[in-house]
């Protein structure tokens, strides 16, 4: 954050002290809502907004987006997809968004912030994990971006802020979605737009699944209690076996018989040969990326259409829509 961000943007609602700058950045220091007591460290120039009392468990995500930084990223793969997605997805428009002060929760390493960032809005970002150092080193220069690591149960900011708030693949991961909601929809303005996915339940088939076998939660019940590096090191070693094999079954037979032996073999492996064209060698680190994503979060919680409708409708917003998305459900209403 420079310290011309701040004077612009975010002097009327916290109070900064003891701040160093090095090269018009505020490296360290310390930040605070303002009207409240507790000072909050800014450490490598970005603030941390995290009790100490509070049991962070997204220890998983900040090692996991911290080794695939860019895997994701548009600018980095070539694709459009996170730019795709983002914009089917949510139905919001580059023009809307421009000069809009728009809250993204759970930045991960920040494949819809670069997004984000292109429409000129003003972006305040965040998430639990350390993933923020990873989106800083790969934002942190754009000048309308404020990145700071804290929860959604505790936004720094006042309710009724935000133009948009954008949650994409965040909120099947906390431990509990419909809060969640509710906290992002507190920070909404009046008339702002709200657009978040979740994971869907029931998935029938390998293709579309996030779990395509109930045995994969067994699964995920043991490997989400181990230590984020040795679960990584043992994905790792198996899909160097087995994704070729799995590549093989997958473009080699019909896809009924496909389905119905990765059913049946149960080897957690996310390839999307079927759903996303891209290069043999990204397929692999996108599949490595994905299969630690799924089995080592310590939440996973996938909804139905009619659940994340209830969940919407529960806010009373002005109007909702709920439709399949990318990630299984998209909620978008407006407050
Ligand atoms: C699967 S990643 C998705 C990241 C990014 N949105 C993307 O689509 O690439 C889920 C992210 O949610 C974050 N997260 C989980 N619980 C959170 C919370 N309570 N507040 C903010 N972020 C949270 C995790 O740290 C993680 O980076």
């Amino acid at each position: 954050m420079t310290h011309q961000f701040f004077d612009e943007y975010l002097a009327s609602d916290f109070d900064i002290s003891e701040i160093v700058i090095t090269d018009n950045r505020i490296e360290s220091g310390k930040i605070r809502p303002k009207g409240t007591k507790e000072w909050f460290p800014i450490i490598n120039g970005i603030p941390r907004f995290l009790p100490s009392f509070q049991d962070n468990y997204t220890g998983n995500f900040g090692f996991q987006w911290k080794k695939f930084s860019k895997t994701q990223l548009d600018s980095y793969s070539g694709l459009s997809l996170s730019h795709d997605r983002f914009y089917d997805d949510t139905d919001w428009t580059k023009e809307e968004l421009n000069g809009k002060r728009v809250l993204e929760v759970g930045s991960g390493s920040g494949r819809f912030t670069e997004v984000l960032l292109e429409t000129g809005a003003i972006v305040h970002s965040f998430d639990y994990s350390e993933a923020v150092e990873a989106n800083a080193k790969n934002h942190d220069h754009h000048s309308n971006l404020f990145l700071f690591q804290g929860s959604v149960y505790d936004i720094p900011y006042p309710d009724n802020y935000f133009d948009h708030v954008f949650c994409f693949g965040v909120l099947q991961h906390t431990p509990d979605p419909n809060e969640s909601l509710r906290c992002m929809f507190k920070k909404l303005k009046t008339g702002g737009k709200l657009s978040v996915d979740n994971y869907p339940t029931a998935p029938k088939t390998v293709e579309k699944a996030k779990y395509p076998n109930a045995r994969y939660r067994e699964i995920r019940r043991v490997t989400s209690k181990w230590r984020p590096s040795v679960l990584f090191k043992v994905i790792q070693v198996y899909l160097w076996f087995w994704f070729p094999v799995d590549f093989l079954i997958r473009t080699r037979l019909p896809k009924k018989w496909s389905n119905l032996i990765l059913y049946h073999l149960n080897i957690p492996c996310w390839n999307y040969v079927h759903t996303i064209k891209m290069p043999y060698k990204m397929l692999k680190q996108w599949a490595v990326l994905d299969t630690f994503d799924a089995l080592s979060a310590r939440f996973d919680i996938p909804v139905t259409k009619d659940e994340f409708e209830i969940m919407g409708n529960s806010l009373d917003p002005n109007s909702l829509n709920v439709k399949r998305a990318f990630n299984g459900y998209v909620l978008n209403l407006t407050k």
